[in-house]
């Protein structure tokens, strides 16, 4: 058996999620529908991959080109929806020079759960079939506006009627078409030509192609769990779906040696490539985009990463918003610290609460404990960022950058104006304003000195006393 062509159904608006956003531009678990269905006729091994599109052509291109790079979905172009037989018709021309012997897989772009495995079932059972043709069948937990699957006694498949064609009689079969098939190319190029729009939506119905199958013997049936083909056609059922995303990611990870504090509350995207042994999340923490995460690490409750690599044995504290940044082993994040894009925390460091760093390279054993703004800086090894540092990195124009050399002491309550250097191990006095460079191990002190007045206090309060009475 060889790996299938696959096509996907992508022309939809998908006019039941109320939304200015293509259906298949939604996204579950960080992932956009699309993508999904092309994600899982890639790991299905398939070397051909078509997707059909209609609403929102360009955008949705683009997401496939830049994920997939601009050879790796076919894209054909159905101009206005006239049904998903339609749609098949306007895929044809881009696979003109497959060989009639191929099997093509269908997937639907709006269901994202089907498993890889389901696509080699559904073209092994076609290849076995004397019809040539294969689909899936569902029986969902409750009644769904799916087409019904219309068997003879023997357990025939003899046609497909939609819900909105269904008598009611018909309407109370529980057995229903998932919208997932495999055809063998030739017979779909001859029997696909032939479908009539003479039903409820005037639309060409590739569910039809089943009962021209029961001519040839009758389509293979495989059976498929509900929360496992459940499209998307509104709001509800991205909700659904989502959660059913979400407990299938959570589980895997799980059983790769992941705990999870809280599951119900642990959201981790699709793109989420790595999480190593005996990492621990705690509740409501949010992995977002392709973040990575080592061994040994523990992301307590509340924090949201995205697109962050974080080393081995590191621990990022309650309430972090981390963005776009890298983070090195043993490294000591939060609680409340916001990392910007381009933060990298080099290892054995400690950033603490209400730290925000942006385009900040932080190197090994550095610390910037509490209360600092750090942007567009370089701090070296062991440099001491005390309470309330702010590089003052913007004169309204343009960024400027501050260096701390390595084992520099920067007082509490400094305001280092860039562009400005802070030599290796220099100290800054508390509440200096740092305005040209420090030499090396000399000390910057740019507070003006300190006056006592002896006995004002006394003096000032007797005065105030005299005015009341
Ligand atoms: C379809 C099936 C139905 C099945 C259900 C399962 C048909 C006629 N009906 O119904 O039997 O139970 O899926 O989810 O096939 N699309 C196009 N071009 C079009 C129309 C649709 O590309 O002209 C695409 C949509 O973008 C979507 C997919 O085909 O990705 C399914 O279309 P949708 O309108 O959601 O069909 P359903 O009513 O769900
Ligand atoms: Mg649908």
């Amino acid at each position: 058996m060889s790996a299938p062509v696959v096509l996907i159904l992508a022309a939809g608006l998908g006019t039941r999620m109320k939304s200015a956003k293509a259906k298949v531009l939604h996204e579950v678990s960080g992932r956009p529908l699309i993508c999904w269905a092309v994600e899982t006729a890639r790991t299905a091994g398939s070397d051909r991959i078509v997707a059909i599109l209609g609403h929102q052509l360009d955008e949705v291109k683009q997401v496939l080109a830049d994920r997939f790079g601009e050879d790796g979905v076919t894209i054909a172009h159905q101009k206005e929806q006239k049904g998903t037989g339609h749609a098949i018709l306007c895929a044809l021309p881009s696979l003109e020079n497959e060989p009639d012997d191929r099997t093509v897989v269908i997937l639907t772009g709006d269901a994202p759960l089907l498993r890889a495995e389901r696509v080699a079932d559904l073209a092994a059972a076609c290849e076995a079939s004397e019809s040539k043709m294969a689909l899936l069948s569902t029986i969902p937990p409750e009644a769904v506006a799916y087409g019904r699957l219309l068997r003879d006694e023997s357990g025939k498949l003899l046609r497909i009627v939609e819900n909105a064609d269904a008598t009611d009689e018909e309407k109370a079969i529980k057995e229903m078409n998932a919208g997932f098939y495999a055809i063998n190319l030739g017979v779909l190029r001859r029997e696909v030509a032939s479908l009539s729009s003479d039903n409820a939506q005037g639309e060409l119905y590739l569910t039809d192609l089943a009962e021209q199958a029961a001519a040839r013997g009758g389509a293979a049936v495989i059976d498929a769990p509900f929360d496992e083909i459940c499209g998307i056609n509104d709001r509800m059922d991205l909700s659904r779906v989502s959660g059913s995303a979400r407990r299938r990611i959570n589980e895997s990870w799980m059983l790769k040696g992941v705990t999870l504090q809280d599951e119900a509350s642990t959201f981790i995207d699709a793109d989420v490539a790595e999480i190593g042994q005996d990492t621990t999340l705690g509740a409501n923490v949010h992995l977002r985009g392709k973040t990575t995460i080592g061994s040994g690490v523990f992301i307590d409750t509340g924090c949201v990463l995205t697109d962050v690599s974080v080393d081995d044995d590191t621990w990022i504290k309650p309430s972090s918003v981390l963005s776009e940044s890298k983070i090195g082993k043993r490294v000591q994040v939060g609680p409340f610290t916001h990392l910007r894009p381009q933060s990298i925390l080099d290892e054995d460091c400690k950033v603490g609460n209400f730290v925000e760093m942006k385009k900040t390279h932080i190197m090994a054993g550095a610390k910037a404990s509490r209360l600092s703004y750090l942007g567009d800086a370089s701090i070296g090894a062991k440099a001491n960022i005390g309470a309330g540092t702010i590089t003052c990195n913007y004169d309204g124009f343009r960024k400027h950058k501050t260096t701390i050399e390595a084992g520099a002491f920067i007082g509490s309550d400094s305001q280092l104006v860039a562009p400005v250097t802070i030599g290796r191990d220099a100290f800054v006095g508390a509440g200096t304003t740092v305005t040209k460079d420090v030499p090396r191990a000399a000390l910057a002190l740019g507070r003006s000195k300190q006056v006592n007045v002896e006995g004002w206090a006394d003096r000032f309060r007797e005065a105030q006393k005299k005015r009341q009475r």
